[in-house]
């Protein structure tokens, strides 16, 4: 299947209606439901010509704000049916500090702001879902809540006690050692990763981690992002741009923007970056590269970065620390076309999405005049026509209550079911035959106490 295939079964707009669909259509309407449904799923109105297993690969989202995202049938079933147990802070001995710092001093709200907030957001969002269940016996997945990039950003953890506490925390998890950690699901929203947790490797290497970066190492050789056994998450966009209504700042005409693309950042001595505000000094009736200042006197406010975000065409995102990802998710809200220079960028929902249809990723060896001669070479219906889809799709970056139809919690969720298993087991796990779990010494896993041997 090609790209462009793809593309119309996103967009059910991209194809004309013809007489022959129009007469399809008739046909539809006077079909039985039953009919309706089998073909409102392979075909669609006005959507005759696209090959049918394509159409069941990617997310469909309707326009405007009304419907939800359907996710393909394919690998995701028909509706969202799992089930999720929270552990409670006051559940786990060390939780409560992996929560609110060894002191219990970190208050939740504080940590709502920047990449971090996602930590706090999501658990939240799991708290009040209808697929949270409080019954362990019927769980499918398991949450481990944790805030530790905020606690240790303000100091209330180090990163030796936060390796301690979560070693801690992981032996008093029978449930844990069943699947050796495979049905449990953390958060690490910062570039780091799994990093956070020092000896990530030893003990939760085959958990399902959730990650807004997938390209990040941070200096450590390995990145802890494993494709196919973690889900990356989106990055957490300033509230005050993803609200419906009134929002800090509105996106301006393609024909008011003063440039035609802008890099937001500091170089941080990354070589990508360094060659963008470069090209930037050269070019600079084309590329703006203001500096930014997010403290003291001349503080680069919210919504003067924003105000910078939305002045150009399209919104370059080399790779970096994590705010500079979140450029990528930030610019479907100001309207600018995201531009990916980040080579190894591993993106939410791949599974499901296709990239190409609303975004460019160009090599960052690509670096230099080029690029904004080829930027520059793209007409503005194809420029809009880009921005169209990606209106479409952003109700997936945002994390908004399960009561909304399309949310960042939404897909998460759809990704999580299609890691739900039936059976748990590791290399400490056996089985008899009147279907008891056992551990090694034969013990039954209902008398399994902790601390429970790790890794
Ligand atoms: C993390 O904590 C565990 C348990 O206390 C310890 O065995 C391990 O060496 C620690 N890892 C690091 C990198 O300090
Ligand atoms: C996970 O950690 C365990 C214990 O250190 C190790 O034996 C195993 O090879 C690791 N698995 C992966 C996939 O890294
Ligand atoms: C930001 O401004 C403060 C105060 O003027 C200064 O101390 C700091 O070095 C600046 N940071 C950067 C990254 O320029
Ligand atoms: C299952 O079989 C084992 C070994 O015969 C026995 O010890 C255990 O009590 C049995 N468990 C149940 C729930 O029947």
């Amino acid at each position: 299947m090609n790209n462009k295939q793809r593309a119309s079964s996103v967009h059910h707009h991209s194809t004309p209606c013809t007489r022959i669909h129009q007469i399809g259509a008739l046909l539809l309407v006077a079909a039985t439901f039953f009919f309706t449904r089998l073909f409102d799923n392979s075909f669609s109105l006005c959507n005759f010509n696209h090959n049918l297993a394509s159409q069941n690969a990617v997310v469909r989202i309707p326009d405007g704000n009304g419907g939800a995202p359907s996710w393909p049938e394919r690998g995701y079933g028909s509706r969202l049916s799992l089930k999720i147990y929270v552990y409670d802070e006051n559940e786990i001995d060390g939780l409560k500090a992996l929560l609110y710092g060894r002191d219990g001093t970190v208050a939740a709200s504080a940590c709502l702001k920047g990449q971090w907030g996602t930590q706090v957001k999501i658990h939240s969002l799991l708290l009040q879902s209808q697929f949270r269940t409080k019954k362990k016996e019927e769980a499918d997945l398991f949450f481990v809540p944790a805030y530790v990039k905020c606690v240790r950003m303000v100091g209330a953890l180090n990163d030796k006690e936060i390796n301690q506490t979560y070693v801690k925390v992981l032996s008093q998890m029978p449930y844990f050692r069943r699947s050796g950690g495979r049905d449990h699901i953390f958060v690490f929203p910062s570039g780091a990763g799994a990093h956070m947790f020092r000896s990530w490797a030893t003990y939760i290497n085959r958990s399902i981690i959730l990650t807004p970066e997938g390209d990040r190492t941070d200096k450590r050789g390995t990145s802890a992002f494993n494709t196919w056994k973690d889900i990356i998450i989106p990055g957490n966009i300033d509230d005050g741009m993803t609200k419906d209504g009134a929002r800090m700042v509105q996106p301006l005409p393609l024909s008011e923007r003063k440039y035609l693309a802008n890099y937001l950042g500091r170089a941080q001595k990354k070589v990508g970056r360094l060659k963008l505000i470069e090209l930037a000094k050269q070019y600079p009736d084309k590329l703006e590269s203001p500096e930014l200042n997010f403290s003291g006197p001349n503080k680069f406010g919210r919504l003067e970065y924003f105000q910078h975000l939305r002045n150009a065409k399209f919104c370059l995102a080399p790779r970096g620390e994590s705010s500079w990802t979140l450029r990528f998710y930030e610019s479907f809200f100001v309207e600018c076309v995201p531009v990916i220079l980040s080579d190894q960028v591993e993106l939410p929902f791949q599974n499901v999405i296709d990239y190409t249809q609303i975004s460019i990723k160009w090599p960052s060896t690509l670096i230099g005049p080029q690029l904004l001669d080829y930027l520059a070479s793209i007409p503005d219906e194809d420029i809009e026509a880009m921005i169209a889809r990606g209106r479409q799709v952003r109700c997936l970056w945002v994390y908004a209550p399960e009561s909304k139809p399309c949310s960042a919690m939404q897909g998460i969720l759809w990704e999580l079911q299609r890691k739900v298993r039936q059976f748990h087991h590791s290399t400490e796990t056996f089985w008899l035959h009147n279907k008891t779990i056992v551990n090694r010494n034969l013990v039954e896993f209902s008398y399994w106490k902790p601390p429970m041997p790790l890794p």
